[in-house]
């Protein structure tokens, strides 16, 4: 096997220097031991690394013997190590002969790589995730043990390799769906910019912007004017650096500008020595250096916040002995947010324990990430066997006046209808129209989702009062000169209170701007909880949410005066779910939502909230 890649006429790396170089460029060029100590002393529980152009596979597997090498790593306690994450794209993978003949000159020197090496295996187009898992002997298994301590019981495995195989553009298109702010190193290793310019654009270093946190480092080893500029466009600071052997120089870059004379935070200096250029920032008047408007409201977890909301989280694996004291009477489920797996919890909880389910499961037929997990379910009927378990202990644990909401798109319905109408009665199958959803480039865009409603008998609660819309009215009637059932308001307009449809159209999903908003992929809008919670439950009800992703629904419910009970497989989102019920109790208010004593009106996109007080100062409700 030659080192030289027909496809682009460029070799795979450059001969006699290949491991040198990558050190240089990517493990120390990056700064990645420090960074990791850092992530680690921070409390973070992932470290992770994206790189654009897996080739040979021997960056991840230097990043890899570099944190593993022993005096590498500076955190005090060595079980608090974070997993890693290294995620890369690969259009023309090597199989196993090819990248042991290509690598194998190095291997006397490095005789970890070879074993990695023999390791990797061979993906398949799409996705490809390989858990490292403990029992395989990378060279001194510090990760491993130590990560089996701090995760456990919430298990994860301690290295975790995502490969695409596939084009870079369909990559970039995946990569929407990892967390903003998420990554902390990028290597950019494609071919060079003038042979695989789709590895080098702009639009992808956008992505890759948004992916990087604040202290985030990237690094390329080219260090093309294009290259350089397309960094620039995407929002980078870009500083060129001593290249390795005969390449003069490299790129160094991170994710945004600092603000006014600050360094970024939990920035350290760079790693080695800088090449001064002229980066031709645009500066504030004294010179200083322009920052982003800080109205991006998107939850953040710092590392006290970890350390303390860890202490309020149950976890399902632990609550064998709680349920044994449920059975005593104790409801050891109320009020709690649980991580780990919602069956598992569904069958220590008691018959009709919960007042109402709202369930908004990953959906059929999407590979999504949530957090450090995958989901990819694609064939309605697989999808209906995964869900079948959690449909009968929704029937069993709801009590015999509740009801049931599950969310899915238009892809999960083949599944989610035939097991509403199995175990529950179904009423309602709603749409929300959430109008934002990615483009498709030979398909209508997925702009609206399935709510689907049932109750458990004949004999349920719907507060239809609750959840009527104010809405401008079309027709203002009158009798004896007087509005019939519509206020007039100071702005000209009439209102009158609506009982709401199928037809959601008036809820928009979280903004980074709206102080609701996490890094969850999926989070739903409090708004639309409520409008369930509101409907179907009452003040002191008990609300289940078996995929509690962000906390949406234990938040809407707290709110609300209901009492929650809600389990998420990803630990980190347990920990918003947390803090936003902290918050919840410093301002319980709720977007698109005026709330007056027990009194609340939807406002619709139209309705004023001027209007909307007006309406309940004139006790509208009370005269419906
Ligand atoms: C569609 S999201 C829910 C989003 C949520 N409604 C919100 O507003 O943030 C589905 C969530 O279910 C979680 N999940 C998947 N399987 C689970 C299981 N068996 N038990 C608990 N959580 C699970 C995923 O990690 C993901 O966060």
């Amino acid at each position: 096997m030659e080192n030289w890649n027909p496809r682009y006429n460029d070799v795979y790396f450059t001969p006699d220097q290949g491991i040198n170089e990558s050190r240089h460029v990517f493990i120390e060029g990056s700064g990645l031991s420090t960074r990791f100590s850092r992530a680690c002393s921070r409390g973070e529980t992932q470290f992770s690394i994206v790189e654009i152009g897996f080739g040979t596979g021997l960056n991840f597997m230097l990043s890899l013997i570099e944190l593993q090498k022993p005096g590498s790593l500076q955190s005090p306690d060595p079980s608090a190590l974070p997993r890693l994450r290294y995620v890369s794209v690969e259009k023309y993978p090597l199989n196993l002969t090819e990248r042991m003949e290509l690598l194998s000159p190095y291997f006397s020197a490095l005789p970890e790589l070879e074993q990695l090496s023999s390791l990797i295996p061979f993906p398949r187009p799409g996705w490809n995730t390989w858990n490292i898992p403990p029992e395989i002997p990378i060279p001194g298994s510090r990760i491993s043990r130590a990560a089996s301590k701090v995760f456990s019981p919430v298990s994860s495995p301690d290295v975790c390799l995502e490969l695409f195989q596939g084009d870079i553009r369909e990559f970039a298109e995946e990569l929407g769906a990892l967390p903003a702010g998420s990554v902390h190193s990028v290597y950019l290793d494609g071919h060079s910019p003038d042979k695989n310019p789709e590895m080098w654009s702009t639009a992808l270093f956008r992505t890759l912007n948004r992916l990087c946190a604040p202290e985030a480092y990237l690094s390329s080893y080219s260090s093309a004017g294009v290259v350089k500029r397309a960094l620039r466009e995407a929002g980078f600071q870009v500083t060129r650096r001593p290249g390795f052997g005969k390449k003069r120089h490299m790129l160094t870059a991170r994710p945004s500008a600092p603000a006014a004379g600050q360094p970024l935070p939990g920035a350290e200096p760079a790693p080695t020595c800088e090449v001064a250029e002229n980066t031709n920032e645009k500066t504030a008047g004294d010179g200083a250096k322009k920052s982003r408007a800080p109205r991006n409201k998107t939850l953040s977890l710092s590392p006290e916040d970890r350390r303390e909301l860890k202490r309020s989280l149950w976890v399902v694996e632990d609550c064998e002995s709680s349920s044994a004291e449920g059975e005593a009477g104790g409801e050891w489920y109320r009020d709690r947010i649980f991580a780990g797996d919602s069956l598992q919890l569904c069958r220590q909880m008691p018959d009709n324990s919960v007042d109402l389910i709202v369930a908004d499961p990953p959906y059929a037929a999407l590979r999504k990430q949530f957090g450090t997990r995958g989901f990819s379910i694609t064939e309605p009927r697989q999808y209906a066997e995964w869900l079948e378990p959690y449909f009968a202990e929704f029937a069993r644990i709801l009590s015999d006046a509740g009801s049931v909401y599950v969310c899915g798109d238009w892809r999960g319905a083949e599944a989610v209808q035939p097991l509403m109408n199995r175990y529950f009665h179904l009423r309602n199958r709603i749409t929300w129209e959430r109008e934002k959803g990615r483009g498709a480039r030979a398909n209508w865009k997925n702009s609206h989702e399935d709510i689907w409603f049932a109750t458990k008998s004949d004999s349920y609660r719907f507060n239809l009062d609750e959840v009527k819309i104010l809405r401008s009215v079309k027709a203002p009637y009158t009798r004896n000169g007087s509005p019939r059932d519509w206020l007039p308001s100071s702005d000209g307009a009439g209102y009158r209170l609506t009982h709401p449809g199928n037809s959601w159209t008036d809820l928009t999903v979280p903004f980074w701007s709206m102080p609701e908003n996490t890094d969850h992929p999926t989070q739903k809008p409090e708004k639309l909880a409520a409008r369930i919670i509101l409907a179907s439950s009452r003040p002191g009800d008990l609300v289940f949410d078996p995929f509690l992703g962000s906390g949406t629904t234990a938040v809407a419910a707290r709110k609300l005066g209901r009492s929650f009970c809600g389990c998420e497989l990803e630990e980190e989102y347990c920990l918003y779910a947390l803090k936003r019920l902290r918050q919840a109790d410093q301002s319980p208010e709720i977007q698109g939502i005026l709330s007056h004593g027990d009194k609340h009106i939807f406002l619709h996109r139209n309705s004023s909230e001027a209007a909307a007080r007006k309406a309940l100062e004139q006790g509208l409700l009370d005269n419906e």
